[in-house]
């Protein structure tokens, strides 16, 4: 079996959705359900004994032992993270926590593990350690996309705390061996994807003809990739990376927050009209920019291309129709996330108005 963290949360919930689909090797997740972690999103697994959960934290290293000791997995895929930039400024003691304590907890765990297994475990055991373009920092409008040896330049707390657990994976593997695998993937999209989070948040807040906030003058630069491609990038890594590299993950679809969020409304303008005939751009508002905000992300993902024959499959034509129509026809799913904690921090994201 594989042990994979974070799984209750928007990537790791595809990932263990995606896998028990294509794999009949079963998961053990482990989730802390923080308020991003939903067991709701697992709720297509009920009953299948290939998946077991188990609510706790990376942080106690009791419990991760205890779990690699009785589960014995032969992998363990690490997405549980705090994963929000705005929140990381609002609050950066829990991504410290989470990011960097827990993923040193995990590796340890792991280290002692994996040193009690047979030569063949051994050599077989992977640790794939789930990281994001954002330790690479900031590009200038007309630099290269980052490649895996770009420098690393993290500037927000949520990006310090995941390049110091990059740097913790990486020196498992060098000091002690320990079969590390390093991804750096973009800006993900796509089902399940928690509504703090730009494409989510401009699809939930039309819907309710609420404003569509854009930092500043929208004009930053992402790359965006639908969820099951990265999740597929990750299956394709555990079979075949080779340990102590790292792997970039990218769509090939740089846009601008401006280009996203009139995608988004010509979509719902086509799919979901306004009962009014208005279109949904005229909800556009511009906020206060985000601290520190960087100017643009973009991946070279010609490594993972060449070396494991993974690229992506959807366009974001396709991917942003899918992410639409799945929102449009999971309001429960929708108005769950919305508990009164998720009205606080729009409150102190956005101000009066924006609930
Ligand atoms: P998410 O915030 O939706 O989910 C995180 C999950 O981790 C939640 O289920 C939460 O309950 C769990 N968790 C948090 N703290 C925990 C702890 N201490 N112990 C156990 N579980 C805990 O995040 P996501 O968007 O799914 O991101 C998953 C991973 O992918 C993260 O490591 C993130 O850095 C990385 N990543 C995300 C993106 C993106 O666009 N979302 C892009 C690249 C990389
Ligand atoms: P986000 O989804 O928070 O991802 P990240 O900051 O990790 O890239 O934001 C994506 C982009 O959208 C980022 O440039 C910030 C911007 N953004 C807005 O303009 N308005 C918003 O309300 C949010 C949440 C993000």
């Amino acid at each position: 079996m594989i042990l994979v963290t974070g799984g209750a949360g928007f990537i790791g919930a595809n990932f263990v959705l995606d896998w028990l689909a294509t794999r009949d090797e079963p998961v053990l997740t482990l989730d802390k359900l923080t308020y991003a972690g939903n067991l709701q999103n697992l709720a297509a697994l009920a009953g299948d004994p290939r998946h077991v959960f188990v609510q706790g934290d990376i942080c106690d290293r009791a419990l991760v032992e205890g779990l690699l000791a009785r589960h014995r997995p032969r992998a363990l895929v690490h997405f549980a993270a705090e994963s929000h930039v705005d929140r990381s400024i609002h609050g950066p003691e829990a991504f410290i926590r989470t990011n960097v304590e827990g993923t040193f907890t995990l590796l340890e765990a792991a280290r002692a593990y994996w040193s009690t297994l047979s030569d063949v475990e051994s050599a077989a055991f992977r640790f794939h350690h789930v990281s994001t373009d954002e330790v690479y920092g900031s590009l200038a409008p007309d630099a290269a996309p980052f490649t895996e040896t770009h420098p690393c330049l993290p500037n927000s707390p949520y990006s310090a705390s995941k390049a110091a657990s990059d740097h913790l994976a990486r020196a498992w593997f060098h000091t002690y061996g320990l079969p590390v695998l390093t991804s750096h993937c973009s800006n993900n999209y796509g089902p399940f994807h928690f509504p703090e989070k730009l494409i989510p948040l401009l699809i939930v807040n039309a819907c309710a003809q609420k404003p569509l906030p854009l930092y500043g003058d929208g004009l930053q630069v992402r790359d965006w990739l639908y969820v099951g491609d990265h999740c597929a990038a990750i299956r394709r890594i555990l079979d075949a990376g080779r340990p102590g590299e790292t792997y970039n993950i990218g769509g090939w679809n740089e846009m601008t927050n401006l280009a996203i969020v009139e995608q988004v409304c010509a979509l719902l303008d086509a799919l979901a009209p306004r009962a009014d005939g208005i279109a949904y751009a005229t909800q556009i508002v511009h906020v206060t920019d985000r601290p520190g905000h960087d100017r643009r992300y973009a991946i070279d993902a010609r490594k993972i291309e060449r070396e494991l024959g993974w690229r992506p499959a959807e366009t974001f034509a396709s991917g942003l129709e899918k992410t639409v129509r799945w929102y449009l026809t999971h309001a429960d799913w929708v108005k769950n996330t919305q508990s009164g904690s998720y009205r606080d921090w729009v409150l102190k994201q956005y101000g009066e108005g924006a609930t």
